[in-house]
């Protein structure tokens, strides 16, 4: 008994001695970074959640630091759709942003499958240095309707979810956080000593001296009429023709995300009382296209839908679009829009030769998120070695379309993102080569049909195929 008894005791005691160890030897490999001040500020204004976070950062440990990690957790890091980093440069008025690279990690200490990332700095941080760091958190599909269902004239509430506390790898000295409300119609939200809401701001805090991975969870219930138009898939095609112009033409799934729509649709109620009905639908949208657009179109399966609006001046083309009804909770409405541009505006030469399209990535719609988003460029037969540049990860494939007069066919760059969000309209560009003895295939094929088409003419004026009587 009594051997059994030291046994567990020294089985006891080899445990508690590897978990120690463990830790002294964690510690010790990674710098110890302090958050000597975290401030976020949560805007819930739109269906998509963005989050500014401003971190004081100090390395307390003795080795140099070159890396800060953020935590999030785990239902947060699947809806994130754009996560950036800074860090802050000079005082006050000649402050300057840094872009910092980020990057997905793992760590085993993470307690509750909290998801890392980590932020390389540009130089370490020394023992006793502190730096001023930004990050943008941008969500989607964050704010869940409650009620799930609301009728005509009511009015849509969401839930948000988050915590009083910022999750961290680190000690957080004192933080604060700051939610917006698009109204001032909140119908609860969690307390923590200490909260404050004035009218549509919620804060949080300041809460002192939280140890790592320190989490308090709270919801807020509010309103939030904004349109909830969500992409399910964009295809956007994008044809290049070295014989004039660029042709788009996008293909669109567009749903209303928010609250389903309970019971029927009254027309005459939506027209006769617009302000009171309907609140959380909407009936138009706008999309913001390049400048000097030309031939555009707008129809769904039915056919064209003339009502849409086009406004051009020099730095874009907008485009106000009507689906054919008014859009509620839970309706979907498929749709293309055609447009040409100038190819000067967009196709250029590189200095080593190639020529390469500059054009942008993203949604044209404003302040829609997609789901999935297709973009694919065409480029002229003859191209090759096509290779796409873009700032961050998309899956990209090849594929070949023919079209009329097409011999060995066109190769076709396609980039493919999930979760895009209006974040992502930048320029990316499609470099290739291309033989412009390939420009005279088309013109060469056709003169010898008209060629083939001529002689055929006149042999046949010249044949005399009647038949004769003898
Ligand atoms: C739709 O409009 C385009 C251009 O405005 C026109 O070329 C086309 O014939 C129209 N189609 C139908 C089905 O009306
Ligand atoms: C692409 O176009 C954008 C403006 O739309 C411009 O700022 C950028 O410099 C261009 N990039 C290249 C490589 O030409």
């Amino acid at each position: 008994m009594e051997t059994l008894l030291s046994v567990r005791a020294a089985l006891f005691f080899l445990f508690l001695w590897t978990v120690t160890f463990s830790q002294i030897s964690c510690e010790s490999s990674t710098p110890q970074i302090l958050i000597t001040s975290a401030e976020r500020r949560i805007d819930l204004m739109s269906p998509i959640v963005k989050a500014y976070i401003t971190l004081k950062v100090e390395n307390m440990g003795a080795s140099p630091a070159s890396e800060v990690l953020l935590a999030f957790p785990p239902a947060q890091a699947e809806h994130i759709a754009l996560l950036k980093a800074a860090s802050v440069e000079g005082k006050r008025k000649k402050k300057t942003h840094v872009e910092l690279s980020i990057n997905p990690t793992e760590s085993p200490n993470a307690p509750n499958g909290a998801k890392l990332f980590s932020i390389s700095l540009l130089k370490p941080l020394k023992s006793g240095e502190s730096a001023t760091l930004e990050v943008l958190l941008i969500l989607t599909h964050s704010l869940e309707p409650f009620p799930a269902e609301i009728g005509q004239s009511e009015s849509q509430l969401v839930y948000y979810r988050d915590s009083a506390l910022m999750l961290s790898p680190y000690h957080v000295k004192e933080q604060t956080t700051y939610i917006k409300t698009p109204t001032t119609k909140v119908e609860s939200f969690t307390r923590v000593d200490p909260t404050v809401r004035s009218g549509t701001e919620i804060k949080y805090g300041r809460f002192a001296e939280q140890p790592p991975y320190s989490f308090s969870p709270i919801v807020v219930h509010f309103e939030n009429n904004h349109p909830f138009a969500v992409v399910e898939e964009l295809v956007r095609e994008v044809e290049v023709s070295h014989w004039g112009s660029l042709q788009i033409t996008e293909h669109y799934r567009l749903v209303h995300a928010g609250a389903r729509h309970a019971g029927g649709f009254s027309r005459v109620e939506y027209q006769s009382r617009a302000s009171m009905s309907g609140l959380s639908s909407f009936k138009h949208l706008l999309a913001i296209l390049p400048p000097r657009v030309e031939s555009v179109y707008y129809r769904d399966g039915i056919g064209n839908i003339s009502s849409s609006h086009l406004r051009t001046d020099a730095q874009k083309s907008q485009l106000e679009i009507e689906p054919r009804y008014p859009l509620f909770g839970g309706w979907k409405a498929t749709f293309i829009i055609g447009y040409r541009v100038p190819l000067q505006d967009f196709l250029f030469e590189a200095s080593d030769g190639r020529r390469y399209l500059n054009f942008s990535f993203g949604c044209p719609l404003m302040e829609t998120s997609v789901k999935k988003l297709i973009v694919k460029v065409v480029l002229p037969e003859g191209s090759k070695d096509a290779s796409a540049v873009i700032p961050f990860p998309v899956e990209q494939h090849f594929e070949t379309s023919y079209s009329y007069l097409d011999i060995v066919g066109r190769t076709v760059v396609v980039l493919e993102k999930d979760n895009v969000v209006p974040e992502h309209n930048v320029a990316f560009q499609v470099y290739y080569k291309f033989n412009k003895i390939f420009m005279l295939a088309e013109p060469l094929m056709l003169i010898s049909a008209f060629f083939f088409l001529f002689i055929t003419c006149i042999a046949y004026q010249h044949i005399d195929l009647s038949v004769r009587k003898s």
